[in-house]
């Protein structure tokens, strides 16, 4: 099996270290690198891992690094072809995304520096809440072109809306398509006309009662797992969203996937960090892809694409 490339995950805690350990068991990099603040953590879950490689099979090569304020550690993350940020608080029960803004903005401005010093050209993945303003701040502090900024949100709110349909149904989630685009937050824009079963439209298997009351499960699906876990927000589901994205750009696969990215000008929005559908390959987006959208779906998209503005316009002054 040919490896390559070095992917470096900012933060350590259980979507960083989810997301490292998913990566490593790819076995497609060269080498992960995962950072912390903590003292030895970092480098202690690095160890653990490269423990487990001969019992899960891989060869990649997991390295742990604490960083400090000053910027020590980050030596580590150097040359970085793929820089995953997941530092910064999760919620609390009660707790918005948005709540977290100032506090992850603070984060953010020093791990987006260092990113921008050690690793230049790395494609950024960013999973910091709030998602599409953390994603915005990412850009405008590492002055990365903004193809090599994107956001993950629209794969996990599209698995979790995934799993709701393949239960509803008692169908394998195999057999489901699904679609979420628009922010990811209130005003995420789940895309039923784009959601299948067997290629069959949900829309013919499921009332449109029924179908919004999962798509409100979904949009306020984070929610619904940190309300039952207490002391985090999820991190299964959201690591193996970002480690896909991350494989789909190492592998220059093209995929198509649904992502927080820079539109300008597709779907008639302009100059804004959204989600949408893209194309992933080694420069990061390629293009965005103008999924066919009902006038509801579109009008639903271009309402986050002026909430997420908004606030997006704020995060310079954090
Ligand atoms: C979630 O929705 C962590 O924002 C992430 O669970």
């Amino acid at each position: 099996m040919s490896r390559s490339g070095k992917v470096t995950v900012v933060g350590a805690g259980f979507y960083g270290s989810t997301t490292a350990q998913r990566l490593a068991e790819y076995d497609i990099f060269d080498e992960v690198v995962l950072t912390d603040v903590v003292d030895g953590k970092a480098e202690g879950l690095a160890l653990d891992l490269n423990q487990s490689r001969s019992v899960e099979g891989f060869e990649t090569r997991v390295v742990g690094s604490t960083t400090g304020p000053d910027g020590s550690g980050y030596d580590a993350i150097e040359g970085s072809d793929i820089v995953v940020i997941t530092a910064g608080l999760p919620r609390k029960p009660g707790m918005s995304r948005m709540d977290l803004i100032e506090t992850n903005a603070k984060i953010m401005r020093s791990v987006a520096e260092n990113v921008a010093q050690y690793a230049p050209d790395a494609v950024v993945i960013n999973v910091a809440n709030p998602l599409d303003e953390m994603t915005a701040l990412a850009q405008l502090v590492t002055g990365f072109p903004k193809n090599r900024i994107m956001g993950q949100a629209g794969m996990l709110d599209s698995a979790r809306f995934t799993h709701f349909v393949a239960e509803k149904l008692e169908v394998p989630v195999g057999a489901v398509r699904t679609l979420t685009l628009g922010s990811h937050g209130e005003t995420m824009v789940p895309v039923p006309s784009a959601c299948t079963v067997n290629g069959q439209p949900l829309t013919d298997l499921l009332s449109i009662t029924e179908i919004e009351e999962l798509v409100d499960r979904t949009r306020k699906g984070g929610a619904e797992v940190v309300a039952l876990l207490k002391t985090g927000s999820a991190y299964y589901a959201p690591s193996a969203a970002a480690a896909r994205m991350a494989k789909a750009v190492i592998e220059d696969s093209g995929a198509i996937m649904p992502v927080c990215a820079w539109v300008a000008g597709e779907h008639g929005i302009d100059g804004v960090y959204l989600g949408v559908e893209a194309e992933v390959g080694r420069e990061g987006v390629r293009r965005i892809v103008e999924t066919g959208l009902t006038s509801e779906e579109l009008a639903g998209l271009v309402e986050a694409a002026e909430a997420v503005r908004a606030k997006q316009a704020d995060v310079v002054d954090l």
